[in-house]
């Protein structure tokens, strides 16, 4: 079993970063030495991260590869997906199989771990989306959690393809809360986007900006604090993904300093994009057509406020790339027919780092936003979103200095566009160990399709809320900011 040793970078961990190399044995972390602390043995590769960071492998708790939406699939296979991600920093995905409406979880399963074995150049997990709450999916919860599906997706946007109603997301919510999983909400008022939807387009408005319009911020605020109010009564913790809006922010806080098990993402496309470029000419605006839309910069403020004050507990990416050729050309003419989501998982590390760079955010913090608190809310760690002997050996050698350029040209997700093109960041990708093997040398995939491992996640255990008044929170500016 080979041996490797990372040596004179500077360690990073949720908790703090000092000068360390880092030895691997087989796919496993064996130790963190003083610097120069290996020994002098041949069979050592040694791996050279003088001036770097070396951190934990990302994780991106939320990304759509093959997913079918609005009559076609997401441009990433879980082949191309993975392996992008990977040239990213990030080690393991967990993706949403779905239930079929009128079907099971496990045909859902079943459809998703084919489309996902055998293909991942990266580990991979899987929440479940419920399209269809009734009695018999509700029967099988149990089991999935047992197999290490631990987490379920309701949605409170997409009347008729996956919407929940409140009666059915309660009854699903304490079924969730009885087999010990975590309940992830897409919060937005689908009932009432889609009278502004159909009106919109009754009025002939059918450009490519009016999707943000008809999706108001309000509505993004109404549906996260209905969620919350019936996780509450159901005793169910929960996590608002993709939260872009202040007002669901505001919501998520006070549910926090009432100490509730409430948690929320963020994804970068609501950190740094702004709603202005939906108005693009011709169908440009579709680029950046998502649910929820991205908003005006005074949310990216908001949101980056709570990134620092841990009311935002993880960023993950909502990868879900649809090209403009054939796909989100789909909807010229009627908006509602774009097909929503954005390319980015192979972004997210670099993207968020930028943070650091703007003296937002602490090292320690990115690490824990890309990393640790996606491992410790989805069943993963400390096996993985840390360094501990033991953990498996996913690690990523990050320049901190190096800068380049977001492109289509450079990048490699299998879509025809990049949502942050021509975007100049400071902070690079290295080197990318998974378990133990260098994936990604210098920009060059070094992996194998195949390689990833399906993760079996723990049941969802409970994490600390901080008591009000907040101490304790890791806060923008510390000691260790842009450190
Ligand atoms: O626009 C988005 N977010 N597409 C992916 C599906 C979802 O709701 O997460
Ligand atoms: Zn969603
Ligand atoms: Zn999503």
């Amino acid at each position: 079993m080979s041996r490797l040793v990372v040596e004179g970078g500077t360690v990073v961990t949720a908790s703090g970063s000092a000068p360390a190399d880092v030895l691997v044995d087989g796919e496993k972390v064996a130790a963190l030495l003083a610097p120069g602390g290996a020994s002098a043995s041949s069979d050592l590769v040694r791996l050279d991260a003088r001036g770097k960071l070396v951190v934990p492998g990302g994780i991106d708790v939320h990304t759509h590869m093959e997913m079918p939406f609005g009559g076609t699939y997401s441009a990433d296979t879980f082949s191309t997906g993975t392996r992008a991600a990977a040239h990213g920093g990030t080690t393991t995905i967990v993706d949403f199989a779905i239930q079929p409406r009128s079907g099971s979880a496990r045909e859902g399963l079943d459809t998703w771990m084919a489309r996902a074995e055998g293909h991942c150049a990266i580990d991979f997990g899987f929440h479940m989306i419920l399209s269809d709450v009734n009695e018999p999916v509700l029967k099988e919860m149990p089991g999935l959690v047992a197999e290490g599906v631990t987490s379920f997706k309701l949605f409170m946007a997409y009347p008729g393809v996956f919407y929940s109603d409140d009666g059915k997301i309660l009854t699903a919510m304490q079924a969730a809360a009885d087999a010990g999983a975590l309940v992830m909400m897409h919060a937005e008022n689908g009932i009432a986007i889609d009278v502004l939807v159909a009106q919109a387009l009754a009025a002939g408005k059918g450009e490519p900006r009016m999707h943000g319009e008809t999706r108001p911020s309000v509505l993004e605020g109404e549906a996260t604090h209905r969620a919350i109010v019936l996780a509450g009564v159901a005793n169910c913790p929960l996590y608002i993904v993709h939260l872009s809006a202040k007002e669901a922010l505001e919501e998520v806080a006070a549910a926090r300093d009432a100490g509730r098990q409430v948690f929320a993402e963020t994804c970068p496309q609501y950190l740094f994009l702004d709603a202005s470029l939906m108005a693009g000419p011709d169908m440009e605006g579709a680029k950046y057509v998502c649910s929820p839309p991205i908003r005006a910069a005074e949310h990216h403020e908001a949101l980056w406020r709570g990134l620092g004050t841990d009311d935002l507990s993880v960023v993950s990416t909502d990868h879900c790339p649809f090209c403009m050729k054939d796909q989100k050309e789909l909807g010229r003419g009627d908006f509602s027919k774009i097909p929503n989501g954005l390319p980015g998982v192979e972004h997210r590390m670099d993207l968020v780092y930028q943070g650091v760079v703007e003296n937002r955010i602490s090292l320690a913090r990115f690490v824990e936003l890309t990393s640790t608190a996606p491992a410790r809310l989805f069943g993963l760690y400390p096996k993985k979103g840390s360094l501990l002997p033991g953990a498996d050996a996913d690690l990523v050698v990050y320049d901190p200095a190096r800068r380049h350029t977001l492109s289509v040209e450079a990048h490699h997700m299998s879509v025809d566009y990049s949502a942050y093109e021509g975007m100049e960041v400071t902070g690079a990708v290295e080197t990318v160990i998974s378990r133990g093997e260098v994936v990604v040398e210098h920009g060059a995939f070094t992996g194998r399709e195949g390689r990833g491992q399906f993760v079996k996640r723990s049941p969802f255990m409970g994490v600390d809320v901080p008591a009000p008044g907040r101490d304790g929170r890791a806060q923008a500016g510390s000691e260790e900011a842009g450190s």
